[in-house]
């Protein structure tokens, strides 16, 4: 990986990353399209991250399908796929973390303790071995997203980092690797996220802003679905701190479990 990126360097031409767990979907592969129209070589890398499951999460059991991706990958006109060991990333007497603090706190931070330290890290560790000009992630997972572009700002990584809006299935449900955890039942009631999160979209643009109104409506549909609300929040778009109004760019945040699998999915407002 480091000697393409050299190589690639040193030829004055631009690369450009796209990070993933593999187990591609059409959100990763919007992602490969727009580093494709930014950079003269587009590297994915598939890794699944150890240091970012907590110990009860689904890391042995987490989707892959290397070949199927492999093969997207080709199509996507992708130039080359950095695929590491774990014990290549995080080998014997690893011990040096990442972690951006305040953007890490809240929403999935509270719920999953050291999962953005997990990914921070691994971000780190993929932007030093590809030396990427640009990396494209998703909005999909938002507060991922204002966390890396924060830390390759704070350690000067030089890394311009991209984000892309969510991509969704025909009826609305936020594409994700995890999806595939869902039963035909579950699947249904999934829909219930998405549902939510437009109901709230529809009545800000019918002048609504109050924050307990906005949030109910994400609410409500979880519990008509019979989803477990891990949390439902209306934040600034930029600081991710909450908010009680969405009087200024704001984001809509959902976090749900349907059986014992956890889904996300967030909006803009405004
Ligand atoms: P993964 O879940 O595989 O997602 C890889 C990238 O695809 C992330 O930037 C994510 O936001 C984006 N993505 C996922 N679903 C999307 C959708 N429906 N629409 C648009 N983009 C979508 O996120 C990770 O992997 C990891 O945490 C990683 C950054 C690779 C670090 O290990």
């Amino acid at each position: 990986m480091s000697s393409l990126s050299e190589a690639t360097r040193r030829a004055g031409r631009r690369l450009a990353l796209v990070p993933t767990m593999g187990f591609l979907h059409a959100g990763h592969l919007s992602l490969m399209a727009e580093a494709r129209s930014r950079a003269d070589v587009v590297v994915v890398s598939i890794f699944v991250n150890p240091s970012q499951f907590g110990p009860a999460e689904d890391l042995s059991r987490y989707p892959r399908d290397l070949a199927g991706d492999l093969a997207k990958c080709a199509a996507a006109g992708v130039d080359a796929v950095f695929h590491p060991a774990p014990e290549e990333m995080y080998p014997a007497g690893h011990q040096t973390f990442v972690e951006v603090t305040e953007l890490s706190r809240g929403l999935c931070g509270d719920r999953r303790p050291g999962h953005f330290r997990g990914v921070a890290t691994v971000v780190t560790q993929l932007f030093a071995l590809a030396r990427p000009h640009v990396a494209v992630f998703g909005e999909k997972d938002y507060q991922q997203l204002l966390a890396v572009r924060r830390l390759s700002r704070d350690l000067h990584l030089g890394v311009e980092v991209v984000g892309m809006p969510i991509v969704r299935e025909a009826d609305g449900l936020a594409m994700s690797s995890r999806n595939a955890y869902l039963a035909p039942q579950e699947r249904v009631r999934a829909l219930a996220l998405s549902r939510g999160l437009e109901g709230a979209q529809d009545a800000f643009q019918r002048g609504v802003t109050d924050g307990h109104t906005l949030r109910e409506r994400v609410r409500a549909e979880l519990r008509r679905s019979e989803l477990r609300e891990d949390y439902v929040e209306l934040v600034d778009a930029e600081t991710l701190h909450a908010l009680e109004c969405a009087d200024r760019p704001a984001r809509l945040l959902v976090a749900a479990f349907v059986g014992s699998t956890r889904l996300i999915d967030n909006a803009p407002l405004g």
